[in-house]
């Protein structure tokens, strides 16, 4: 859930669809058609003097050859409305840009002559190995692009021996994520001012043996997704364009919708009111349950209640780093929330160095945002990260393909980090660092 109320009404604006008469006075609100960078039929053409190219955007997710590809192969499938909910930014996008682009400043200086005909693509996180330096960050409403899409997911990283990260607002239990995927499994966590609800919360990740516990930290307020906003009438109701383009799109309602109907948040079912998983009433909760007045006295809280790895996402200050450092949590999470909350915020890439530096050695240091390419993960490590977070880019390989859809979004990532290092002439990620400049453009 980048965005709890968004979250909710992607949900139940799903719901009106089959539930509600189509409404003749829908309010002819700009649409996604209108972005100029997302057109209706996804594969995006680039013109380089009179060569055309164009991604593949087919039904076949193994015909994808990078992530930008299988987004493309996502976009033709998801209903415009899920569409945005997966792609969007805050407000004007600016930060969304920026994520992107930031990379595109960290250049390489390959070495010659040096022997990389073995490369090894491991890292050390929590005083364990995991075979990439990748993890699947949390993502609320899973279930919206595949059917138990968690689940696909979290088989996925298995699958890759990486973790996966579930989000306390996702469309699946944990524990049935626990028992059905049998990999490294985190939990994130939203802070709820009823604290009883989210001790439970805490316990119940206990008792599912997850690894780690994740505190998102930058929704507290929420972000203001505008294009989102434009699907709706008002919370909740979709409309009418965004109804009818969920008709023009039977293969993803076969698949969400058909074997359960629409995905509720089954994980916090129990805390809601008389149990009530309406997804307007669900927002209505969580709109009144999050805490905005957290501060780093409820990391020691936090620490009283929880046994194992304690990891606070959301952060791109210096000195909030130094001072969860301080404060013993195990890992801390680089991140602007892939551009979903404060518009015109740093990109998660700028700000790595300076933290890495300041806390690289005393705690697990993690990034997220934009990451689309093994170049970019290559990068990342190279500027001081121990891991990262993959947030789009599993959900277009899930929203493409399912399970297997994640699977290839993961292997065309390991496949171009192998590569990265051999052309880099380096045969190990801590080789990386020595390989990097930074530039003006
Ligand atoms: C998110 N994100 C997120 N984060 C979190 O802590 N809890 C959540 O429930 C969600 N939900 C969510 C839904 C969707 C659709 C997206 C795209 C993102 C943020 C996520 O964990 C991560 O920080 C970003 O996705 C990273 O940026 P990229 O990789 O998507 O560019």
């Amino acid at each position: 859930m980048g965005n709890t109320g968004d979250n909710c009404m992607v949900l139940e604006g799903f719901r009106s669809v089959f539930s509600k008469p189509v409404d003749a006075h829908h309010h002819s609100i700009a649409s996604d058609y209108e972005k100029p960078d997302c057109s209706p039929n996804t594969a995006r053409s680039d013109q380089r003097g009179s060569m055309q190219r164009r991604f593949h955007s087919g039904r076949d997710f193994r015909r994808a050859i990078t992530i930008e590809e299988l987004r493309a192969m996502a976009r033709r499938r998801l209903p415009a409305f899920v569409r945005e909910y997966l792609e969007g930014g805050a407000e004007d996008e600016v930060t969304l840009r920026r994520n992107r682009n930031a990379f595109e400043r960290v250049a390489f200086i390959s070495k010659t002559l040096t022997d990389v005909s073995r490369r090894d693509l491991s890292v050390e996180v929590f005083g364990g190995k995991l075979p990439l330096p990748l993890a699947i960050a949390p993502t609320g409403s899973s279930g919206l692009f595949a059917h138990r899409g968690d689940l696909a997911l979290a088989r996925a990283a298995a699958a890759f021996g990486i973790p996966f990260i579930q989000s306390t607002v996702s469309t699946l239990r944990l524990e049935t994520v626990a028992e059905g995927a049998g990999g490294r499994h985190w939990m994130q966590l939203y802070m709820l001012k009823d604290r009883a609800v989210t001790k439970a919360i805490v316990a119940r990740a206990a008792g599912a043996g997850c690894e780690a516990l994740v505190l998102t930290t930058d929704t507290v307020v929420f972000g203001n997704r505008e294009w989102d906003r434009r699907h709706y009438i008002r919370p909740g109701k979709l409309q009418l364009s965004s109804k009818l383009d969920v008709l023009a799109h039977p293969r993803w309602m076969w698949d969400v919708l058909v074997p359960n109907g629409v995905p509720l948040f089954e994980n916090i079912l129990e805390f809601l009111p008389g149990r009530n998983a309406n997804p307007v009433r669900t927002r209505a909760f969580l709109v009144q349950q999050m805490d905005p007045s957290i501060t780093f006295k409820d990391i020691a809280w936090l620490k009283s209640i929880w046994p194992r790895k304690l990891v606070v996402k959301g952060v791109l200050d210096v000195d909030d780093a130094r001072r969860l450092a301080d404060a013993g949590v195990d890992g801390i999470v680089v991140s602007n929330h892939g551009a979903r909350q404060l518009d015109g915020s740093v990109s998660p890439i700028e700000v790595l160095p300076a933290i890495a530096q300041a806390v690289g050695a005393r705690l697990c240091v993690m990034v997220d945002g934009g990451f689309r390419r093994g170049t970019d993960v290559v990068k990342a490590v190279g500027l001081g990260a121990h891991l990262v977070l993959l947030g789009r880019a599993t959900l277009y390989g899930l929203a493409a393909g399912g399970e297997e859809g994640a699977k290839h979004a993961l292997s065309i990532l390991r496949e171009e980090i192998d590569r990265t290092l051999g052309l880099l002439g380096v045969t190990s990620l801590s080789e990386c660092a020595a390989r990097l400049r930074q530039t003006s453009s």
